[in-house]
């Protein structure tokens, strides 16, 4: 599976050759169906954006792949096994690091030692990491969540930590007008 190979193909059949590949790593039917959720949360972003056709592709395949490090656990090192997962069977960085940096609003190198991770920045910086990280982030459970119930909700969840919360805020910030 070779991103020069992936990148190429158009966009639906992107979608049907990576939801093969996740389940050849054999991801479960509960992280297959999120999968598809957080493509479509990403999507309704992408959509309203003026974006490259490759920006897409690689939101899509970021999105698709985000969670394929679920095959080996559902801890918070599910995001470096992934990105591990893709290296080795020969993604594109770009790609990688989408998955790598997904968790939350990004993981700073101190929250990443306390939660056990290698010791290093997790901050999504490109606009695809971003947006990717975003549209899991509005994802609870199989719906969508709009903007306002989505801050009630991170607001609540962070309530004793201003730094994650503000970081949570800054990033729906930067998609804002594109959030429902
Ligand atoms: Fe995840």
């Amino acid at each position: 599976m070779h991103d020069i190979e992936i990148l190429e193909l158009e966009e639906d059949e992107l979608i049907k050759a990576l939801s093969e590949y996740l389940k050849e790593k054999g991801v479960s039917n509960d992280v297959l169906n999120h999968t598809f959720t957080v493509l479509d949360s990403a999507l309704r972003i992408a959509n309203r954006m003026k974006l490259s056709d490759e920006q897409r592709k690689l939101i899509i395949a970021g999105a698709m792949l985000h969670d394929v490090g679920r095959s080996l656990s559902h801890g918070m090192d599910h995001a470096v096994l992934g990105a591990e997962i893709l290296r080795k069977d020969g993604f594109d960085d770009r790609i990688i690091k989408i998955v790598e940096r997904h968790i939350g609003a990004g993981l700073t190198a101190k929250e990443a030692k306390k939660f056990g991770l290698p010791e290093r920045d997790y901050i999504p910086e490109t606009l695809e990491e971003k947006l990717v990280a975003l549209a899991d982030n509005l994802v609870a459970g199989d719906r969508i969540l709009r903007k306002e119930e989505y801050i009630r909700h991170i607001k609540q969840k962070f309530r004793d930590e201003k730094e994650v919360l503000d970081r949570h805020l800054a990033l729906l910030n930067e998609f804002e007008e594109f959030v429902d």
